[in-house]
């Protein structure tokens, strides 16, 4: 095991497949950014599967246990079931989720997800309002194929079906008691996003959150709530469960009350570089090692000082600094479909 300066330790990976989206959530990859003309990594610079096998079983020696496939949209990229195979066959290897828009997760791709070790699923989705849907994503995907996605998935069934929706005020506040209607009682649990501040595109402004405070306080007096304790020290989401026992639903505070002080995620782009904080600016390039062929404890021993030296907390440095004026900082932060969410 390996801390940090913050004494957090090394517990979860999240690994970019592919920098690619069928998407253009304009909180993420907005089109006029993300056009025809955007140079995503080419096929042959994103990691190799074997490759990320190593790598993954390099960092159970670090204390990692459970990993999450993310990208862009990870079920674009090829063959994704081998890959999950390779890592649920190393050992330390406890848990294996996926994050998709689900936009292609017909029931056979549901069930084979399923079969290769994905245990866990989060589906993004920030809308029922078909033209409120359509606005955001920004692409000609009917919101039923989504809709559709997601009983595939419920159908499997996996252990855990976390839908996912960034709440953006004056865009998609009203769908939040509708999506509360739609998903009580199904087995799946709703989560709220604070609208966050990453990449350099999305136009980030304070005054387009709809913080969480915000939600419960609309959600609770016509679905009465109660709060429920964290299922793991760190989980990113608080819980509440609806007190007449349809379920439960999360809210995921970024901006208003972060939770660096339990971060204890690393992640892996697609194409190598390990970064150690979602709006970091630069990360830590494992492609030289791996083509310089170095040994497994030589990569091990510079994820471990990479480690030791990490002191990010830019959520909670944020919350200190929200009155001040920006320190350009911004311009440099790396995109969320570049390294997941
Ligand atoms: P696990 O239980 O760890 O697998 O994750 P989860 O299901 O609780 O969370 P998920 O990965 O779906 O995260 C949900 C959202 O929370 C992401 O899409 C981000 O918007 C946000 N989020 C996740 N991790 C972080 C983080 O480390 N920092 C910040 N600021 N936001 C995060
Ligand atoms: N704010 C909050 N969450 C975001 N995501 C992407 N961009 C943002 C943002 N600006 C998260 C959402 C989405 C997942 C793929 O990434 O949770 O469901
Ligand atoms: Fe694609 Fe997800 Fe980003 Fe939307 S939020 S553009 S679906 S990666
Ligand atoms: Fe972790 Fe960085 Fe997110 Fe804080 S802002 S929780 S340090 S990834």
């Amino acid at each position: 095991m390996v801390t940090d300066r913050l004494n957090r330790p090394l517990k979860d990976l999240r690994i970019s497949v592919t920098d690619r989206c069928n998407f253009r959530c304009g909180y993420c990859m907005p089109k006029d950014v993300f056009g025809k003309h955007y140079s995503f990594l080419n096929s042959n610079a994103l990691l190799k599967y074997q490759d990320i096998e190593r790598l993954v079983g390099i960092f159970t020696n670090l204390g990692v246990h459970k990993i999450r496939l993310t990208g862009g949209e990870p079920l674009l990229r090829q063959d994704l079931e081998d890959l999950i195979r390779r890592i649920a066959g190393i050992d330390g290897i406890r848990d294996i989720a996926l994050t998709t828009n689900a936009s292609l997760l017909t029931s056979e791709r549901a069930a084979s997800l399923h079969e290769a070790g994905i245990r866990r699923l989060n589906i993004s989705l920030d809308a029922l309002n078909p033209e409120i849907y359509a606005r955001i994503n920004q692409v000609p995907v009917p919101l039923q194929d989504i809709l559709d996605g997601i009983r595939n998935a419920l159908d499997v069934p996996y252990d855990v079906i976390k839908i996912n929706m960034v709440v953006q005020k004056g865009v998609n506040e009203d769908d939040i008691l509708p999506m509360c209607e739609y998903f009580r009682n199904t087995g799946a649990v709703l989560r709220f996003i604070e609208f966050m501040d990453v990449g350099n595109h999305n136009r980030w402004d304070l005054d387009k959150v709809f913080t969480a405070r915000e939600i419960i306080d609309l959600i609770n007096p016509v679905y009465p709530l109660e709060p429920i304790r964290a299922n793991y020290r760190g989980e990113v989401s608080k819980r509440w469960r609806y007190v007449d026992g349809q379920g439960e639903i999360g809210v995921i505070s970024s901006i208003t009350q972060p939770f660096c002080t339990d971060c204890a995620r690393a992640r892996l782009s697609a194409k190598g570089e390990v970064f150690t904080c979602l709006f970091a600016s630069s990360g830590y390039d494992l492609r030289p090692l791996l083509d310089g062929n170095l040994k497994d404890d030589e990569i091990l021993e510079r994820l471990r000082r990479l480690w030791l030296q990490r002191e990010d907390r830019y959520s909670m440095d944020r919350m200190s600094n929200l009155d001040s004026p920006s320190d350009g900082r911004a311009s440099q932060k790396v995109e969320m479909s570049y390294i997941g969410g």
